[in-house]
């Protein structure tokens, strides 16, 4: 059979892992490797967007690492201000989307007041739809989902995968064709775990800094040679929409 190839992916997801032994290979603390995945991620966006996807994913913050010590907590809660006033202005100047998706009830003011003010900037924004999962995982993201679906009062007869789907985060972008993670482990981590179900998985050893144009179009290669039947026998050409 021939193998069908894939164009390029419209929606990219990225465990960026590897951040801390990045520093610690450098002898620097682990919030060193954080801010350079800030500038790794700006740099990620704008390789993304010169390829012509159309929506990046991406995972800063697990409902799970606030189990990390409370300085590397707020150091990343820092962080989010930094990128905000460091970066908006660029990002939104190069016609990127940024959408924050979790649960934001847990953050405080300031990073609250950061992501709103970086959405509304960006709101009309067409080039690349950037999303940042932050206070986020895969099985949150359910839950709230069918929360949301019984507050709304639906009958159970009613729900089904097309709604549910419009109630998540996510709603905004179409599942992921590619997921990839960095940093060399070989897990979902509680990422998307909705939406990638007929996601291509990648996983590379590059630490997230590391990660420029050349590893990109390497997962971007990959990509380009997988078969994507999505439970049909026949390979299908181009990806589907959302819910699809
Ligand atoms: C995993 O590396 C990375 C994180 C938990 C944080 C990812 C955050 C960024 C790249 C910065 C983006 C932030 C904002 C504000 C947009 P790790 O710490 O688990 O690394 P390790 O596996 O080497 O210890």
């Amino acid at each position: 059979m021939q193998r069908e190839r894939h164009p390029v992916p419209r929606h990219v997801a990225i465990v960026m892992d590897g951040n801390g032994r990045w520093a610690r290979k450098r002898f620097m603390p682990r919030f060193f490797g954080h801010k350079q995945g800030v500038d790794s991620l700006v740099r990620c966006v704008q390789a993304c967007s010169d390829r012509g996807i159309e929506y990046l994913t991406v995972f800063a913050f697990s409902s799970e690492n606030w189990k990390r010590p409370e300085e590397e907590v707020s150091g990343l809660l820092g962080l989010v201000l930094v990128a905000v006033s460091k970066y908006l202005r660029k990002l939104a100047e190069k016609g990127v989307r940024i959408r924050i998706v979790g649960d934001r009830s847990a953050v405080t003011d300031k990073v609250r007041a950061a992501w709103d003010e970086a959405e509304s900037r960006t709101a009309h924004n067409t080039r690349i739809t950037l999303s940042v999962a932050f206070n986020y995982g895969g099985r949150w993201d359910v839950l709230q989902a069918c929360r949301r679906a019984l507050a709304q009062g639906l009958p159970p007869e009613q729900i089904d995968e097309r709604q549910l789907s419009s109630l998540m985060a996510l709603a905004h972008a179409p599942d992921p064709d590619l997921f990839i993670r960095t940093g060399g482990e070989v897990r979902v981590s509680n990422f998307m775990l909705w939406q990638i179900a007929y996601s291509e998985l990648y996983f590379t050893e590059c630490l997230w800094p590391d990660f420029d144009e050349a590893e990109l179009d390497a997962a971007l290669a990959a990509y380009a040679g997988r078969e994507r039947r999505f439970g049909d026998v026949a390979p299908v050409r181009a990806a589907p929409a959302a819910g699809g």
